[in-house]
């Protein structure tokens, strides 16, 4: 394998790591003295598969599209560990006392992660005088052992209401999610358990509790702070206007009922010592097959949720194709709670995720902008992507329902979209709607490439029930999905967000997708409303 920093897959809005292999997403910050995103992850530089030594690997950006990659951040205690998952607070007053004045209180930054090896997970504390390139050890580590060998992945923040350090982590192969609070980030004191919720599977990991701001007008588009924001931290505390939910995060693997890793979360209220959930319901952070281990970034400007995943899935995460890398994060989302109705009895809350796509660095190459089109059985319409596609669209599909110009139940009533291969139209993804399930489908089987025919478990096809978006003025129900295709993975957004489907999905090399049909099994059922695709590159 060549050592090339740009294999012809690699996403080109992901981030990937320059070589080897990565998994979850790491001690996620904002650095509000320098304007500078930082995104860790699990990471074994000279192995595209994992294993131990099993480090962090550090990457960081301005934008959230283009990542400076900086290599290895920590280190295991030695060759038979590994720097498990953690996170990264900002510890602004040096409650501490790793720092000393030389160091700016945006950049006071520790890390508490798990130290694993096989006979023992507990948390490490390590601490960074450089802004977080690279890490000095605390000296009385471990800051927390219970003598467990499965109990990990600290997720640590400021409780502001009781001002203390909180963290929430696994003792994964009991069902629980623990919670503690410290007031310096080194001795921590035990508050509650949050155990068996959700789906279990095997083991519970990656567990996460943000503070959620609630959003009751539809989503317009989410600026990007440290970029263009005018509103500090600050200015947010003191606001009183906006409500909260607390949102538990919670990742199983394996056992999701599609298979492997899979996120979900609970929605609910936290005191400082114990979450409650509102109600016994999991839901779904992402319903595709490759979204795990999300993890909220620290220190986001304006109390923002952002946060990230390991766009991939244990069942198959370390077979994919791979030259000298393996696997992608998702686009960093925005998420909010916002009202929906999953169905015309029901209003409730639900988690609302928003793609933070940042446009400066990205060139629109070819655009196409449809309205107005009923589609019937005879035709497909057709659209091509331009001729030099670099395997990064973006698109977007609003579209009304007839349902009573279905004349007969035996017919299949889709409307479905092919994005196709420019170089080879053989290879393609369809998706798209039927009416009689109500549901979105996704079709990633249709490629040569072996790997997808020959894994049992990357399973081709997978489904979302979708709820009405709106009503027209005719009565009738609109939907809306919002894509973003990215070389090998698309992230689907279903009316503004109200749920996602990650999945990955392989055509042959420099295959890239150049056209898109647009069909129908029905008649005078479906109108296309507003229909765009930018097919895009990096500038
Ligand atoms: C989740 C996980 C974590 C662990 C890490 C090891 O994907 O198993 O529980 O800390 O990966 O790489």
């Amino acid at each position: 394998a060549s050592n090339r920093t740009h294999g012809p897959e690699r996403p080109l809005a992901h981030l990937t790591p320059s070589v080897g292999w990565m998994n979850d997403p790491n001690g996620l910050f904002y650095d509000n003295e320098t304007s500078t995103y930082h995104t860790y992850y699990q990471y074994k530089p000279n192995d595209t598969a994992p294993g131990v030594p099993l480090y962090w690997g550090h990457a960081s950006s301005e934008d959230l599209i283009t990542w400076d990659h900086h290599g290895v951040a920590l280190e295991p205690k030695d060759e038979q560990s590994g720097a498990f998952s953690g996170s990264i607070v900002v510890d602004y007053n040096n409650t501490s006392g790793f720092f000393d004045d030389s160091i700016l209180p945006g950049q006071r930054i520790v890390a508490l992660y798990t130290e694993h090896s096989n006979i023992s997970e507990s948390q490490f504390a390590a601490y960074s005088l450089n802004g977080g390139y690279s890490f000095e050890y605390y000296e009385q580590n471990p800051v927390l052992d219970i003598n467990s060998t499965q109990f990990r992945d600290p997720k640590v923040f400021w409780h502001e209401e009781t001002e203390r350090w909180i963290m929430v982590l696994a003792l994964s192969q009991q069902y629980k999610l623990q919670i503690y609070s410290s007031k310096n980030l080194t001795s921590w004191e035990f508050q509650s358990n949050f155990s068996h919720h959700g789906l279990l599977g095997y083991q519970y990991e990656c567990p996460g509790l943000a503070k959620v701001p609630i959003v009751h007008e539809s989503p317009s588009n989410v600026t990007l702070h440290g970029l263009n924001s005018t509103t500090n931290a600050t200015a947010q505390t003191n606001a009183t206007s906006v409500d909260h939910k607390w949102v538990m995060i919670l990742s199983i693997n394996p056992g999701a009922l599609t298979g492997g890793s899979f996120n979900q979360y609970f929605i609910g209220d936290f005191d400082g010592k114990t979450f409650t959930a509102q109600d016994s319901a999991t839901r779904a952070l992402d319903h595709g097959k490759d979204f795990y281990a999300f993890q909220t970034y620290s220190d986001v400007p304006n109390n923002d949720v952002l946060g990230i995943a390991w766009a991939s899935n244990w069942d198959y995460g370390v077979n994919v194709p791979a030259v000298d890398y393996r696997s992608s994060m998702s686009l960093v989302r925005n998420l909010t709670l916002r009202p929906y109705n999953p169905n015309p009895e029901t209003t409730e809350f639900t988690l609302y995720s928003e793609p933070l796509v940042n446009y400066t660095h990205l060139h629109t190459n070819q655009s196409i902008h449809k309205t107005s089109l009923l589609l019937d059985s005879e035709e497909t319409v057709s659209y091509s992507l331009g001729k030099d596609p670099q395997g990064l669209l973006e698109f977007s599909l609003e579209w009304k329902v007839n349902a009573t110009a279905v004349t007969s139940r035996h017919d299949f009533a889709d409307l479905s979209l092919y994005f196709r291969g420019a170089e080879d139209d053989d290879e393609y993804l369809r998706l798209g709607y039927e009416l009689n399930a109500a549901a979105f489908f996704l079709d990633r089987g249709n490629t040569e490439v072996d790997f997808v025919s020959e894994n049992p478990f990357f399973n081709n096809k997978v489904t979302q029930n979708i709820e009405t978006y709106k009503i027209a003025e005719d009565g009738l129900p609109i939907l809306k999905v919002r894509g973003i295709i990215d070389r090998n993975l698309i992230e689907l957004f279903f009316n503004d967000g109200s749920s996602t489907s990650t999945n990955l999905f392989f055509f042959s090399e420099e295959n890239y997708i150049g056209a898109v049909d647009i069909s129908s099994g029905v008649d005078d059922v479906y109108t296309i409303l507003d229909f765009k695709v930018k097919q895009m590159s990096l500038k």
